[in-house]
């Protein structure tokens, strides 16, 4: 049937090269490897119209104004997130809210292969501690070293709180992304009227890198990559400009970078 269908079609002037095209993309996108980590989901769901055909289990440390965002977009996305943090109480609550699950910390980074730390800088190797074994997970540091009022970086030049997360993690392979982004923005999602915002993202390990590259791409926004981990000394002050831009500039906080290329 579909192949009577298909030399129908073909016998048609023009169309003979335009279903070759459309077979050989359907072919590539069924052949194309899948990230590190990464399962396709099957399923008809309804996302964004930027979202990519990805599932992938996740932890969520933090249930704030970024852990309850990323974790409103990750299950839009057909994700399977689990909420964690210090208050059971406080992460079944947003996890109800947005459709994830929630669990102590012992036990939210057993079967996941992605941890999103949500927490503020100074908190994180308490938090990465209280999840106990980490050995190979990625882990997503979407942290801003900043000083008490906002206005400054607390790390920088010589480190960044990236590299400083990865010594508190020595077996994880840590990612920074998502640390250029407000929080309302993730939020409220990728799209800004035609165009989309950027999401940087640096590491070491192309992998782990290739996961978190997929995961923001799940959500819809572009994802850049941003090289080494060492790099997160450029990404967090490019966050301290946008902190500028949202509230010393006045522009609010539906802003976000987008890094052109032609
Ligand atoms: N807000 C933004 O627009 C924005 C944008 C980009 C990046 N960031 C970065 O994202 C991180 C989170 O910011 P946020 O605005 O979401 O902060 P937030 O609203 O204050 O949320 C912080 C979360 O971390 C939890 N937490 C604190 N210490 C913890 C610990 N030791 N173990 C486990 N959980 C702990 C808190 O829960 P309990 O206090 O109940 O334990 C809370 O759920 C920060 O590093 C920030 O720099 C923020």
């Amino acid at each position: 049937m579909h192949g009577r269908r298909l030399r129908r079609l073909s016998r048609r002037p023009g169309q003979s090269s335009r279903c070759a095209a459309f077979i050989a993309t359907v072919l590539l996108a069924i052949l194309r490897p899948v990230p590190h980590g990464v399962r396709r989901i099957h399923r008809q769901r309804s996302t964004s119209h930027f979202s990519k055909d990805i599932s992938m289990t996740l932890t969520i440390v933090g249930y704030g104004n970024v852990g309850s965002g990323l974790a409103k977009q990750f299950v839009k996305a057909g994700h399977s997130v689990t909420l964690t943090g210090r208050s059971l109480d406080k992460a079944q609550a947003v996890a109800e809210a947005v459709g994830a699950k929630a669990l102590p910390m012992a036990e939210a980074a057993k079967n996941v292969e992605v941890v999103v730390l949500a927490v503020p800088y100074d908190q994180a190797p308490a938090a990465l501690a209280a999840l106990g074994d980490l050995k190979g997970k990625v882990i997503v540091d979407v942290s801003n070293p900043l000083t008490a009022d906002y206005m400054g970086l607390t790390v920088g030049f010589s480190t960044s709180a990236a590299e400083e997360i990865a010594k508190a993690a020595p077996t994880a392979y840590i990612v920074k992304a998502f640390n250029t982004l407000f929080a309302q923005v993730m939020h409220q999602g990728a799209g800004f009227g035609d165009a989309k915002g950027s999401v940087f993202f640096a590491g070491d390990e192309p992998k782990a890198k290739d996961t978190v590259k997929a995961l923001i791409e799940s959500i819809g926004f572009d994802a850049v990559d941003a090289g080494g981990l060492k790099n997160a000394r450029y990404l967090e002050p490019v966050a301290g400009l946008n902190i500028y831009f949202g509230y010393g500039a006045g522009l609010g906080t539906q802003i976000a970078p987008a890094w052109l290329k032609r």
